[in-house]
């Protein structure tokens, strides 16, 4: 079977390893935005120089798709049925809690477009829904791409060449891409659909951390724990700290769950950057996000 991938330009070129595992299964990985496609030319006569975003690999990997014939297209995260596969980690983080008689009273994630946290808090979000327990849920997003916090909840295109249908969630704008500075993934201009809703409901919250913050609580978690966590989850470790420190000051006993989601071995580029003093961080302003939310599409 014929495996094409589109990855995130800057991720490409930052994220080597990630890359060179999935061709060694067999898949071929385009750098994106390409010229290999009509929306990628598109994207790169519009934005000149772009190092890409989800979006763009999402409008591309669509094309391909809808013009390749056998080829199918599979997004990995947002999405329903993202989040549905992904409940088999809350199922079994639940069954692993019940087993040892312990309730979480936090259950704390990160969140580029919502799946792995979708996935985790799952079963435990029904049980909240029913009435039949509480759990305080945090999704922790970047501060350089913070879809809940500095987001609007509003019908916008899942991708930058707007060739997917619709969906509500909390967004930046299908425009949006991150500075480029940005090592620590969770890139995505949106949010998972349901988390939205949950989020808008207050059955959630939502916090933001900054890359450096990132990379020095999976400092410390490697040194602790012996494993070096994946950027992305380390924004999850750097809230369960942080958390874990409040419970400290006040004397408050709580049972903190949360996702590690990847390994950090894929990521040693970026653990250099952190290692060398060269990473820094990038907040984008009011205006440059009111910018993107003005393309946002107009719905009656
Ligand atoms: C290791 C790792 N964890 C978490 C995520 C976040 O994705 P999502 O919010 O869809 O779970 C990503 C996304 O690429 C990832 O690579």
């Amino acid at each position: 079977m014929d495996c094409k991938l589109f990855m995130v330009k800057v991720s490409y070129e930052q994220k080597p390893f990630r890359r060179e595992v999935m061709r060694t299964y067999g898949a071929s990985v385009t750098p994106s935005p390409s010229e290999t496609t009509e929306v990628g030319k598109k994207i790169l006569a519009e934005h000149p120089g772009t190092n890409g975003s989800l979006g763009c690999a999402i409008s591309e990997a669509v094309e391909v798709a809808v013009s390749t014939p056998g080829y199918r297209y599979v997004l990995g995260s947002v999405l329903n049925q993202v989040l549905l596969h992904q409940s088999i980690i809350g199922l079994e983080t639940k069954a692993a809690f019940d087993k040892i008689g312990v309730k979480p009273d936090m259950i704390i994630g990160c969140a580029g477009g919502g799946s792995n946290l979708g996935g985790l808090i799952a079963p435990f979000m029904g049980e909240k829904l029913r009435g039949e327990n509480d759990y305080e849920i945090v999704a922790v997003e970047p501060a350089s791409c913070p879809s809940f916090t500095r987001g609007v909840y509003a019908y916008d295109f899942a991708d930058t060449g707007m060739v997917c249908p619709l969906a509500k969630m909390y967004t930046l704008g299908s425009d949006f891409i991150p500075s480029p500075n940005h090592a620590g993934g969770l890139r995505y201009h949106g949010m998972s659909p349901i988390l939205s809703e949950l989020y808008d409901q207050g059955l959630m919250r939502a916090v933001t951390a900054t890359q450096t913050e990132v990379f020095e609580a999976a400092e410390t978690f490697a040194r602790c724990e012996g494993i070096l966590p994946a950027p992305e989850s380390s924004h999850a470790i750097k809230a369960a700290i942080d958390e874990a420190l409040k419970c400290k000051e006040t004397g408050e006993e709580k049972t903190i769950l949360f996702g590690l989601t990847g390994t950090g071995y894929f990521d040693l580029y970026a653990y250099q950057k952190f290692n060398d003093g060269e990473m820094d961080d990038y907040i984008p302003t009011d205006e440059e996000l009111a910018k993107y939310r003005e393309k946002l599409p107009k719905i009656d």
